[in-house]
């Protein structure tokens, strides 16, 4: 099989790389990607020759269509994915994730590819904290921030394509993915790298928002049991059953790293910060049979700390540059 995968040079994308390199020698995989901040080659090095990677954009139909033409499946994760620098400048986020989807759908349907579209919790809005509902694949959309709701629109679009078009795609709506590879910008790795740099972690409002974790490989096993076993035209959400206060994830990060649990500071919270996310995933495991194989957050954590510890190289270039702008922000 000849697999398309957008974004590849970023965190999800990456590990699905490097999963797909490991477990799928069958698939011939070409990584477009336009390696734009998030984006890092170094990531890839491991299965370099292994992959061919294509450095462009996923807007730009020259470049999209002839790879697209040449795949038997896309798996589209390229976006621009972090809601602080949504509120700083959305337009980054309106171009690459709804021109840049839209891009590939009307390649895909050119071309009669099979399309995988990779989303996000976030286009369902949020949960009161004391709410005992759950996102299912039911939930009305209501976006909050410029991120979630260009990522909505792209959904919607995939959905049009599907019914008007007859495109063979189905979409998957996951959780908060941690684990390797991560942005330095992110939570859980903000938080690593400040304490192995002797920086206090930050922890936004009042640190009670409730994130649903789930390890990046357990969401990227997910993707491809979707693609082999799902319904073209459906959507199936992605969840580990891990809710965590802000705060008990930076509380676990500092004992995990031997500080004080309060070695922490409160810092200006996020305009229109999200209160709670958290997904139902009884469709994924009762139709398609999938089940998370990092169910136990502490050990994920503790294995992706180690990670960072071992990886300076990998982050220390990004780290000053993303500090520098949370400074700017107050946060
Ligand atoms: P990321 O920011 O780490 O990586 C995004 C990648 O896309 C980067 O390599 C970047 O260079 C590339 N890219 C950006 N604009 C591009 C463009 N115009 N053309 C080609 N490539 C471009 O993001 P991530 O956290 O790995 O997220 C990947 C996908 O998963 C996104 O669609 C995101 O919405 C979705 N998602 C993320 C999470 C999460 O917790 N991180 C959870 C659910 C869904
Ligand atoms: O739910 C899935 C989404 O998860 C994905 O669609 C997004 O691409 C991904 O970035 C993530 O969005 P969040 O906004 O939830 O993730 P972030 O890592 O930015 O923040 C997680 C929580 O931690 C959130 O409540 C904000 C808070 N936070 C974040 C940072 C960077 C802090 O308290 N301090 C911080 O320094």
């Amino acid at each position: 099989m000849r697999m398309l995968i957008t974004g590849g040079a970023g965190f999800i994308g990456a590990n699905f790389v490097h999963q797909t390199v490991r477990e799928r020698p069958d698939v011939d995989v070409t990584v477009l990607d336009a390696m734009t901040y998030a984006g890092n080659v170094d990531s890839l090095a491991a299965v370099r020759d292994r992959i061919t990677l294509v450095e462009g954009d996923v807007a730009d139909v020259t470049v999209v269509d002839p790879l697209v033409e040449a795949s038997d499946a896309v798996v589209h994760f390229a976006a621009e994915s972090h809601n602080d620098n949504s509120l700083a400048n959305p337009w980054p986020f309106v171009q690459t994730n709804l021109i840049g989807t839209f891009t590939l759908l009307e390649s895909v349907r050119r071309h009669g590819v099979r399309y995988h579209h990779i989303s996000t919790d976030e286009v369902y809005g949020d949960l009161e904290l004391d709410d005992p509902a759950r996102f299912t694949e039911s939930t009305p959309y209501n976006p909050s921030s410029p991120y979630s709701s260009t990522k909505a629109g792209s959904d919607l679009l995939v959905r049009a394509w599907v019914r008007s078009f007859g495109v063979e795609a189905t979409i998957s709506n996951c959780s908060n993915n941690y684990g390797p590879y991560q942005h330095v910008e992110k939570f859980i790795p903000r938080q690593i790298t400040n304490v192995l740099s002797g920086v206090r972690p930050k922890l936004y409002g009042h640190g009670l928002n409730v994130r649903d974790w789930i390890h990046v490989e357990d969401h990227n096993r997910a993707v491809w049991t979707i693609l082999e076993k799902g319904t073209p035209g459906e959507t199936y959400l992605i969840g580990a059953d891990g809710e965590e206060t802000n705060r008990r994830v930076v509380e676990l990060i500092l004992e995990l790293l031997g500080q004080e649990p309060d070695a922490y500071d409160l810092v200006t919270d996020r305009p229109g910060h999200d209160l709670r996310y958290a997904i139902d995933s009884t469709r994924l495991r009762t139709e398609l049979g999938w089940e998370p194989q990092f169910p136990d957050f502490r050990s994920g954590l503790t294995e992706t700390i180690a990670w960072y510890r071992d990886n300076e190289t990998w982050w220390r270039p990004q780290k000053d540059a993303t500090e520098a702008r949370y400074a700017a922000a107050g946060q």
